[in-house]
């Protein structure tokens, strides 16, 4: 390509290291569209001949064809996907196909490729995320009575119901969504027609390559626009987040599916066996799951290094940008697509779960609320109070429910018999109808909404 320049090939390992075909051909759809758009922009303009645009346009939609039979170019010496497809199309349509690149650099092509195949991208995680909703949603909907341990330090703090908890990743999954969604619509404007650096002197029409890629207009700096990675950065740090929140779902149901919590049975489909221990049933697609979330966020990190000190305008750093995107990308699809199989399919085991909210004096909380709202005991002292309970329930080896009612009241004799109507996990669940709390209506109102929202796919 830059023969005239130069008298001597490249070094073998410059031709390995110089190269990004190995993995930029992933953006073969992105690189055609791309240049059709370009090719019949510069018909449009006269800047090419109309009769030569046709000529380009129709060779680029045959060298398309030849990719999407699987026909894909791997020799190192062609370096890209652009460079790539410009040779081809030279092979088929002879030397007019120098004329595709007027106006234009590789720069610029390389940024609206790697833009549009990001778009898509975030469009696809949308998408999978909506069905992780959906799957949490439904799986909520079905335990909104289910009482279950609430933890804080992964101690037994309050009596929680299942559905609740499986709507906070719901809350997660949505603010993901939303961040999704806020990148896409801030990276959608096109940088072709920066050309190398500075802008060109043809007379191009940048809104209409824009219009014509599905952006919402061009970008407004060239030096800038051949250089943004922010795309990528915004994909790979809301991917890392929602990685981030799949880990800790993951990260419950491996404690969940341990046999001291007993909380669930993971399906066959979602398990493994040992190869000594024929008890065995390993959650290793939960263990995935979190392990990969840890790949993604160094995914994320790669690019931040690399995009660190960088001078204006491009970079041949800036070459690495793409295997960790299409890493993080490929390892969250997974990621998301194992986690909403586990939530859709998960046995859980309420029984368990409600004895072991029976279990950890879980309702201590309504004793001392009682204690304030009926006796009018300060709080503080109704803490003090409450703990003495406590320590007496533990010494009997019986639950705060179970305590006779001279118990009671030898620790306080403010205590009277009502106090039994709140010391059930269910009493306990059901008092909670502060907005957000894990009283079942209140529950039952979110599962509505959040339902609407996904019917409707509207914002929440
Ligand atoms: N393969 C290159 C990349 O991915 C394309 C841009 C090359 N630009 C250049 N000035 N050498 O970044």
């Amino acid at each position: 390509m830059w023969g005239g320049r130069f008298a001597q090939g490249p070094a073998a390992v410059m031709r390995e290291i110089n190269a990004s075909l190995p993995f930029d051909k992933r953006l073969w759809r992105q690189d055609i569209a791309g240049s059709i758009a370009h090719a019949r922009m510069l018909g449009a303009q006269g800047i090419l001949s109309a009769a030569d645009a046709e000529v380009i346009i129709g060779g680029l939609e045959a060298v398309a064809a030849e990719y999407e039979a699987g026909d894909l170019p791997e020799d190192l010496d062609l370096e890209d996907i652009h460079m790539a497809t410009e040779t081809r199309l030279a092979e088929k349509i002879g030397p007019v196909a120098g004329r595709l690149h007027t106006a234009r650099s590789r720069n610029d092509q390389v940024a609206t490729d790697f833009r549009l195949w990001v778009r898509d991208a975030m469009d696809e995680v949308l998408g999978a995320l909506r069905t992780l909703q959906r799957a949490l949603v439904a799986r909520a909907g079905e335990h909104t009575d289910a009482v279950m341990p609430g933890f804080t330090h992964l101690q037994s703090a309050q009596p929680v119901t299942l559905g609740h908890h499986l709507m906070a990743y719901y809350e997660m999954v949505e603010r993901d969504c939303s961040r999704f969604a806020d990148a896409r619509a801030r990276m959608n404007r096109s940088p072709l027609g920066s050309a190398a650096l500075a802008g060109t002197g043809f007379p191009i029409d940048r809104h209409m390559t824009a219009q014509a890629l599905g952006f919402d207009g061009p970008t407004d700096n060239s030096l800038d626009s051949v250089s943004d990675r922010d795309f990528a950065l915004d994909y790979l740090m809301a991917a890392g987040q929602c990685a981030l929140h799949l880990s800790r779902l993951a990260e419950e149901f491996v404690i969940w599916a341990s046999q001291p919590f007993g909380f669930i049975s993971l399906p066959d489909a979602y398990s493994t066996g040992s190869s000594i221990m024929p008890q065995k049933r390993n959650p290793d697609a939960a263990e995935l799951v979190r392990g990969h979330a840890g790949r993604i966020i160094g995914c994320m990190t790669s690019l931040c290094i690399t995009m660190k000190g960088l001078p204006l305008a491009y970079s041949k750093d800036m070459q690495d940008d793409k295997p960790p995107v299409f890493e993080a990308h490929d390892l969250l699809g997974l990621a998301i697509t194992a986690m909403t199989g586990m939530v859709e399919t998960t046995t859980f085991r309420t029984d368990r779960m409600r004895a072991l909210a029976q279990s950890g004096f879980a309702t201590a909380t309504d004793l001392a609320d009682w204690l304030v709202r009926e006796g009018n005991v300060p709080f503080r002292e109704a803490h003090h109070i409450t703990g003495r309970t406590v320590k007496a329930a533990e010494e009997a080896g019986v639950g705060l429910a179970e305590l006779p009612l001279e118990t009671l009241r030898a620790i306080d004799e403010r205590i009277d018999e009502r106090v039994y109507a709140v010391l059930t996990v269910d009493a306990s669940v059901a008092s909670r109808r502060s907005h957000g709390g894990t009283a079942p209506e209140q529950v039952r109102a979110r599962i509505a909404q959040a339902q609407a929202a996904l019917d409707g796919d509207v914002a929440p």
